[in-house]
């Protein structure tokens, strides 16, 4: 369906049409010095869209909260923890409902841990929930900047990651990112690079108009148009606005951003009394006025200072000893705690039906409460320890050499289909036979045997491994890199993880 966007006027007398389906598939970068338009033009974006399509707004100033009133867009407020923010996102996805995240009055550093939170929330949704959705970031420098700001590393870590996510892996998971930033030079390269539509505002700068000019494939002179647009004026260019720069001027929005720019008010007719007016007191506020002069400080005797300093030297001197007396982090002792928190964690029946974001969230906070030393374990990280958990490998074979290079070959592959990798993998390493369609299927987190099939075809092509059928019809899946196959499995087979739970029961 092709459902074309009015963005406002073209040269000419032409509209500026903005194609909605192309925008999902190829995303869209806006920049523009503060005040030249951008949340304007994004409003109208989200606006003339959102009968379209599902939207979630990440929005640092609460300029978009009134998009709630006429077109039912629920408002999160982003002062919650960073769990919750995860669920609510996996529940928006699940039900297609639009969305204001509203992070004002958070500090930058909550800004970050908040939308880094939500999108993972979008990114890890169910398979089955991968509908289409514009995920709009107004002022994204905040959570993708491009260089370490004032805020903890932990915390730029996980926004940054988010946001790489979101542009860079988003699409297939229905994810469209559209992000405005008023500093190019300001905005992570990578997260910048895989917007292919354009909207180019106001430009001053000239490290932003060069930043500008390479990510449109221009001519520096070219770029200099920027400099002087004005407010409400762009320059389109991409897949899903124009095959050539196009000058175009963002039409009308239906609602009212909630905070505006300062607008000139004439000043009040004041001649001859302006003096009374300041120094006549109103009836009110006639009572004494105390002039209130703090006391000067009692200035500190030498002798007591001399005896502070040496007090303070002493007790450096006392700790410093203790200080050494903690072991630098002992790497073995922190896998074996990373370890035990996963299993903990894994050991809740609950945790098979958690996206793998809800799962990091309690990953880290449990890691908080064991007091695992060190920082904190990426999200990506995360996500291969899991999938070798899931695999359930046992202590002895994991530390085997094959094993050891299964984890190495995986590393190649993208994180959401190694789950399944490490499944196969170790019933080769163990020589068990190939898991069923139906296993594979269940690890990859769907029900198609056909996926699952798919899969193996996808390892074959990237030479890991080579897949064989026995005269019975018997599959084998073997490792060439590793040195040894799987015994022969019924593809048709059931799903051992199933049997395993009915087992249990
Ligand atoms: N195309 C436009 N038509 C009318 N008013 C606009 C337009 N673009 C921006 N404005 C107004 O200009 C002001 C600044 O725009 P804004 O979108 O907040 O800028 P930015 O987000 O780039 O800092 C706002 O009051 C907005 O309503
Ligand atoms: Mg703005």
């Amino acid at each position: 369906m092709k459902v074309d966007i009015d963005m406002g006027a073209a040269p000419a007398g032409a509209k500026a049409m903005l194609d909605l389906e192309e925008l999902l598939a190829t995303r869209l970068l806006v920049q523009g010095n503060s005040g030249s338009g951008k949340s304007h033009l994004l409003r109208r974006l989200l606006e003339q869209s959102a009968q379209w399509v599902q939207q979630c707004v990440i929005d640092p100033e609460g300029d978009f909260v009134t998009l709630a009133d006429k077109y039912g867009h629920v408002v999160v407020d982003g002062a919650r923890t960073e769990n919750e923010l995860t669920r609510i996102a996996a529940r928006i996805r699940q039900h297609r409902v639009s969305v204001v995240l509203d992070l004002e009055g958070l500090d930058v550093e909550q800004q970050m841990r908040c939308a880094a939170a939500f999108l993972g929330g979008l990114f890890d949704a169910e398979r089955d929930y991968w509908y289409p959705m514009l995920v709009v970031v107004d002022e994204a420098q905040l959570f993708a900047p491009a260089v370490a700001g004032e805020v903890s590393d932990e915390a730029r870590k996980l926004s940054l990651g988010a946001m790489t996510n979101l542009m860079c892996r988003g699409r297939k998971r229905g994810l469209a990112g559209v992000i405005a930033t008023q500093r190019l030079a300001k905005l992570a390269k990578n997260v910048a690079a895989e917007a292919s539509n354009f909207l180019m505002g106001r430009t001053f700068l000239d490290i932003d108009m060069a930043r500008a000019s390479d990510l449109l494939g221009m001519e520096r002179r070219q770029a200099e148009q920027f400099r002087d647009l004005a407010r409400g004026h762009f320059v389109a260019l991409g897949p899903a606005l124009s095959r050539r720069p196009l000058p175009v001027t963002i039409g009308a929005v239906e609602t009212s951003a909630r905070s505006s720019s300062p607008k000139l008010t004439p000043l009040p007719q004041q001649a001859d009394d302006a003096h009374d007016l300041i120094f006549t007191p109103a009836p009110e506020e006639r009572r004494p006025v105390v002039r209130r002069t703090p006391p000067p400080p009692q200035p500190t005797p030498t002798a007591d200072i001399l005896a502070q300093l040496s007090q303070a030297k002493a007790m450096a001197e006392a700790e410093a000893p203790a200080m050494t007396l903690f072991p630098e982090i002992d790497q073995a002792e922190r896998n074996g705690l990373i370890d035990g928190v996963m299993q903990e964690m894994l050991g809740d029946p609950d945790a098979g039906f958690r996206t793998d974001a809800v799962l990091y969230q309690d990953f880290l906070v449990r890691c908080r409460i064991r007091r695992v030393p060190g920082e904190a374990l990426s999200l990506p990280a995360f996500r291969r320890k899991l999938a070798v958990a899931r695999a359930g490998i046992d202590g002895e074979t994991a530390q085997s050499e094959p094993w050891q290079q299964a984890l190495e070959l995986s590393k190649s592959l993208p994180d959401d289909v190694q789950g399944v990798f490490f499944i196969v993998a170790q019933a080769a390493v163990t020589g068990n036979p190939c898991p069923s369609d139906a296993t594979l299927a269940r690890a990859y987190g769907t029900h198609s045997a056909r996926r699952a099939r798919r899969l193996l075809t996808y390892f074959e092509e990237q030479g890991l491994v080579v897949v064989r059928t026995d005269f019975a019809g018997n599959r084998v899946v073997a490792f060439p890199d590793l040195g040894c196959e799987t015994l022969a499995g019924d593809p048709n087979g059931p799903d051992d993880g199933a049997q395993e739970q009915h087992a249990a029961e």
